[in-house]
C-alpha cells in the first residue's frame, strides 16, 4: 500500500493511502502501544456507511470498541458538541492510551481531534478521512479545532495523528458537490507546488470525476505528499506552509460576503482567481498560466467569476478585519506561475479593488 510517512521527530507518523482498506485498520494499530479501549467518533451519514467495517476490524483485534455519533456538518464543530464529546469518553472508561479514531470529513477530523488533544491532556489518534477534502488536506497535518461566536477554528491546537488512514473508495459515496469542494484543493497544490501533477490534471480530469480508482489514489497520494512535506518543513505555521493558504485570504471574505453561500471549494476558486487577477497586474503572473487555472478549474465544476457583483469595498472592509485579527499582518500567496507561488505582505487596496472589479 502506499504510504507517506511524516517527519516529526516523536510525532512522525504514516499517511496510508489505498482501495478498500477500511476493515485492514485493526491490523495496523498493534504498533502504537495502546490499551483495548477505542472510541469511533462519526456522523449519522458516514456511520451508516462505513462504521461497520472498523469496528469489526477493531473488534478482530480484541479491542473494546464504542462509538460516538455528533450531528453531520459544520454546525456540529462547537463547543456543545465538545463536552458532548468528553462526557461520553469519561462514560467510556478511556484512558491515557486508549484511542480515538475520527472517522468522517474534516468537521468531524478538527472536533476529534481536538477532543484527542485535549482529554486527559492528550491520548493517541487516527484520522479516518472520507471526503476528498479530508483526504488531501485537513487530516494531514495536526491542525485540530472548533468554532466560536461565528469564528471559524479559533479554538483549537496543533496535535498530530498517530496514523491517517485513507481508503479512496469512500469518495464513490460522496456528494457529487463535496467531490468538487476537495477538488479546489486538488489544484491548489498543483499551482503552488507541482506543474507535472497540474499537468496530469488538465489531462486527467475527466477521469477523477468519473471517480477512476488509479487515478484517485494518484491524486490523493500526490497531494498527501506534497501537504506533508511542506507540514514537515514548517509545523506550525511560522513560515512556508502559509503557502497552503493560496487562494483562501480573499476565499475567506467571499465565504463570509456570501454568509458561507458558497462552499469552501467554491470561494478557494473564486480566490485562485482573483489573487492571479492581481498577480498579473503586479506583473509576477503571465495571463496564460492564469487562463489554464481558469479553465482547469472550471472543467472541476468550480466558479470562476462572482455569482452576483459585490461592492469590491465590503470584500476591502472584510480583509482588513481579518488582517488586525491576524496581529496587523496579511499575507498573500501570489502564483508565479503554475508550481510555484510567492508570498507577500502588503498589496495596494486599489490593486486589490480593480482586480475585484474585473
Ligand atoms: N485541520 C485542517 O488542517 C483543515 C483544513 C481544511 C479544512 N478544515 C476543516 O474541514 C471542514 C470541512 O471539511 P469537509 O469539506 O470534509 O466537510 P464535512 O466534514 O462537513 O463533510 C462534507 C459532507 O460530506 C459528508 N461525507 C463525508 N464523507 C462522506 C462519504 N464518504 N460519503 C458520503 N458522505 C460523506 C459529510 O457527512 C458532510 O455532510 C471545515 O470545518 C474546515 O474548517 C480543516
Ligand atoms: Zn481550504
Amino acid at each position: 500500500m502506499p504510504v507517506i510517512h511524516i517527519n516529526l521527530d516523536k510525532r512522525s507518523y504514516s499517511i496510508i493511502v489505498g482501495n478498500k482498506i477500511l476493515r485492514d485498520l485493526g491490523n495496523l494499530l498493534s504498533d502504537f502501544n495502546l490499551s483495548s479501549k477505542a472510541v469511533i467518533i462519526t456522523n449519522p451519514r458516514v456511520g451508516r456507511l462505513y462504521l461497520k467495517p472498523i469496528k469489526e476490524s477493531l473488534l478482530n483485534k480484541g479491542f473494546d470498541v464504542s462509538a460516538i455519533i455528533i450531528p453531520d456538518g459544520e454546525k456540529s464543530k462547537n463547543y456543545r458538541q465538545l463536552i458532548e464529546i468528553y462526557r461520553n469518553l469519561i462514560s467510556a472508561r478511556l484512558d491515557r492510551r486508549s484511542l480515538i479514531i475520527g472517522l468522517g470529513g474534516g468537521v468531524i477530523g478538527d472536533i476529534s481531534g481536538f477532543a484527542a488533544a485535549t482529554f486527559m491532556r492528550g491520548i493517541p489518534y487516527v484520522q479516518v478521512p472520507t471526503s476528498l477534502l479530508a483526504q488531501v488536506d485537513s487530516s494531514i497535518g495536526g491542525k485540530t479545532a472548533i468554532n466560536l461566536g461565528g469564528i471559524k477554528n479559533i479554538i483549537g491546537s496543533f496535535y498530530q495523528p498517530k496514523l491517517v488512514y485513507t481508503d479512496i473508495s469512500s469518495l464513490r459515496t460522496l456528494p457529487r458537490e463535496e467531490l468538487y469542494n476537495g477538488l479546489a484543493e486538488v489544484i491548489k497544490y498543483g499551482v503552488i507546488k507541482d506543474e507535472r501533477f497540474f499537468q496530469y490534471l488538465e489531462k486527467n480530469i475527466e477521469k477523477v470525476l468519473e471517480l477512476d480508482t488509479l487515478c484517485l489514489e494518484k491524486i490523493v497520494f500526490r497531494c498527501a505528499q506534497i501537504k506533508a512535506e511542506i507540514v514537515e518543513e514548517d509545523e506550525r505555521e511560522e513560515g512556508i506552509r502559509a503557502i497552503l493558504n493560496y487562494g483562501h485570504t480573499l476565499g475567506h471574505c467571499f465565504e463570509t460576503i456570501t454568509k458561507f453561500r458558497y462552499r469552501h471549494g467554491q470561494a478557494i476558486s473564486l480566490g485562485m482567481i482573483y489573487i492571479s487577477e492581481i498577480a498579473q497586474r503586479l506583473g509576477i503572473l503571465e495571463k496564460k498560466d492564469a487562463e489554464r487555472q481558469k479553465r482547469l478549474l472550471q472543467r472541476g465544476h468550480l466558479p470562476v467569476s462572482l455569482r452576483k457583483s459585490f461592492n469590491p469595498e465590503e470584500i476591502l472592509t472584510i480583509l482588513e478585519m481579518d488582517k488586525k485579527r491576524r496581529g496587523g499582518r496579511q499575507r498573500f500567496i501570489l502564483p508565479r506561475k503554475i508550481g510555484e507561488v510567492i508570498i507577500k505582505e502588503d498589496i495596494p487596496r486599489e490593486l486589490i479593488k480593480e482586480a475585484l472589479l474585473s
